[in-house]
């Protein structure tokens, strides 16, 4: 059975206090739900804060830390880089990867995400790996082909084992911080695509248990209705991340 899933990427946002406080809110709001009435939630934090954010949440509950990006060695020589062993050994359970703006502003390519990809599942992360077009790809109607290309050149070189532990997240650039939600339909169109690439590409079973999150200016308003498409089991979600009313409303739109 997939997981639905909310995580939050708080991208270069916040001071550490500011962190800090954003994780005693979202524990505090989320603290009386009933166990098993809420999906997995991870918060994802810049590195500096992930200790002190990670201490903030109830362990056993359904709140996870996870990263933003990590280093594509397993340690080293490499100034100012944060390794996957080294996110694993502060609680990070989740670790984003191939992020579009990852893509563009840091130039990651499908080789680099490849080599990623292995040392963050060496190290018993979960990546949160990152798909989605461009609107001039989907102005020129290529969404699909485009989509199908960083499946495969991104993801599907993973073993049935590995392919096991990632979860994908569909954020068309296009609506990524810009208030252009995609609707639920076109949502659920992408999902329904990458969940029959998954299958053909390893088995029915592991396209059935895979959750595929969607990003790109999820809110509070539109949470419920993307939620509601078969193939939509979450959201990745940004800006609406760093308030926690928002963020909660997010989480409790299942
Ligand atoms: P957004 O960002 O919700 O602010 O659009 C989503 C993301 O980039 O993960």
């Amino acid at each position: 059975m997939r997981q639905n899933i909310v995580a939050g990427n708080w991208k270069m946002n916040l001071t550490y206090p500011a962190a800090l406080a954003l994780a005693g809110e979202i524990t505090a709001l989320l603290a009386d739900a009933p166990a098993g009435a809420l999906p997995c939630v991870v918060v994802c934090p810049p590195f500096p804060f992930l200790t002190g954010v990670g201490e903030k949440l109830p362990q056993g509950g359904p709140l996870h830390l996870g990263a933003q990006n990590c280093h594509q060695k397993e340690s080293g020589a490499f100034t100012g880089e944060v390794s996957a062993q080294m996110l694993a050994t502060v609680g990070c359970e989740y670790v984003i990867l191939g992020h579009s703006e990852r893509r563009q502003h840091f130039r990651e390519d499908d080789e680099l995400l490849g080599q990623k990809l292995k040392v963050a599942l060496a190290a018993g992360l979960k990546p949160i790996f990152c798909v989605g077009e461009s609107l001039d790809t989907r102005e020129a109607d290529d969404t699909f082909a485009f989509i199908a290309k960083q499946l495969k050149d991104g993801l599907f070189h993973l073993s049935n084992e590995e392919f096991a532990q990632v979860v994908i997240a569909y954020e068309p650039i296009w609506a990524i911080g810009t208030g252009k939600t995609a609707t639920s339909a076109q949502a659920q169109e992408v999902h329904a695509f990458i969940r029959e690439q998954v299958a053909r590409a390893y088995t029915a079973e592991a396209a059935q248990n895979v959750s595929i999150l969607y990003g790109g200016s999820a809110n509070a308003q539109n949470a419920r209705e993307l939620f509601g498409q078969p193939d939509v089991d979450g959201g990745l979600i940004g800006g609406a991340s760093l308030k926690a009313q928002d963020f909660v409303a997010i989480i409790r739109s299942f």
